[in-house]
């Protein structure tokens, strides 16, 4: 069977392209505050469909209301920004690799929120050995592991660098903790092949609309939620 966690490499997987990109985003927000930037997967309802599944399952697992979360790959801190318009009031922490996009989302959040929103962002590679934080109750990735995937990395032991992510996931999360991630690259056969593992696994899949092509039926985006035991 293919290998799909090696997909082709594009300059998304670079970070050069995410500094620029957020450069722009960032300059566009200052000239019009109304414009937060791009929005990954809105064609799809991403964002809120990820928000529902958490409100859907409030009291669930570590669900809740002050659950502390962090945002792998935040962008433009928008999914948190709405998990907090939500009414969600953990501590809450996005971090990206492009300090672009960190100045970026500090920027929206200064214009938008209280000082002691408990929200915050934070520069990190999240394969960077060094890169040390808490644990948390609930870990997302909306369209992060895509971009990782296309950057055609790998680990120190050969592998492409995808096969990392498990572990630096699970390494974030508290016993019990939700790990909810969204794809538009893999499947969910191939999401939950990459992912699980006796500590990390599958627990819900949120449904999207699908579509038929070629007689094949499927579906453009996928998101699950995994348990850590
Ligand atoms: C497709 S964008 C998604 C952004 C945001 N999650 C959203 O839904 O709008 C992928 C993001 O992952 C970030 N990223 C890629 N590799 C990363 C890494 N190794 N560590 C931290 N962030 C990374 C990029 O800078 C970019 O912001």
């Amino acid at each position: 069977m293919e290998d799909t966690s090696k997909l082709n490499t594009s300059k998304l997987g670079t970070k050069k392209y995410w500094d620029d990109f957020y450069t722009v985003e960032k300059s566009n927000f200052e000239e019009n505050p109304e414009d937060t930037g791009e929005c990954w997967f809105d064609d799809s309802n991403a964002e809120d469909r990820m928000i529902e599944f958490l409100q859907d399952h409030l009291g669930e697992y570590s669900i809740a209301q002050d659950a502390s979360m962090i945002d792998l790959g935040t962008g433009n801190g928008h999914l948190l920004f709405q998990l907090h318009e939500e009414g969600f009031r953990g501590k809450m922490v996005g971090v990206d690799y492009s300090e672009k996009s960190i100045e970026f989302a500090r920027e929206i959040m200064n214009s938008r929120f209280e000082e002691d929103s408990s929200l915050e962002f934070s520069a990190a590679d999240i394969f960077d050995p060094s890169w040390d934080i808490s644990q948390f109750d609930v870990v997302l990735d909306k369209g992060t592991l895509d971009a990782i995937a296309l950057s055609g990395l790998t680990s120190p032991n050969g592998k492409p660098i995808t096969s990392a992510y498990p572990k630096v996931v699970e390494k974030l999360m508290k016993k019990n903790s939700v790990f909810l991630i969204t794809s538009c690259n893999f499947t969910e056969t191939e999401l939950k092949k990459m992912i699980e593992s006796p500590v990390l696994q599958a627990w819900e899949t949120i449904q999207y609309p699908a579509f038929k092509f070629g007689g094949q039926v499927g579906s453009a985006i996928c998101s699950i939620a995994f348990v850590k035991k």
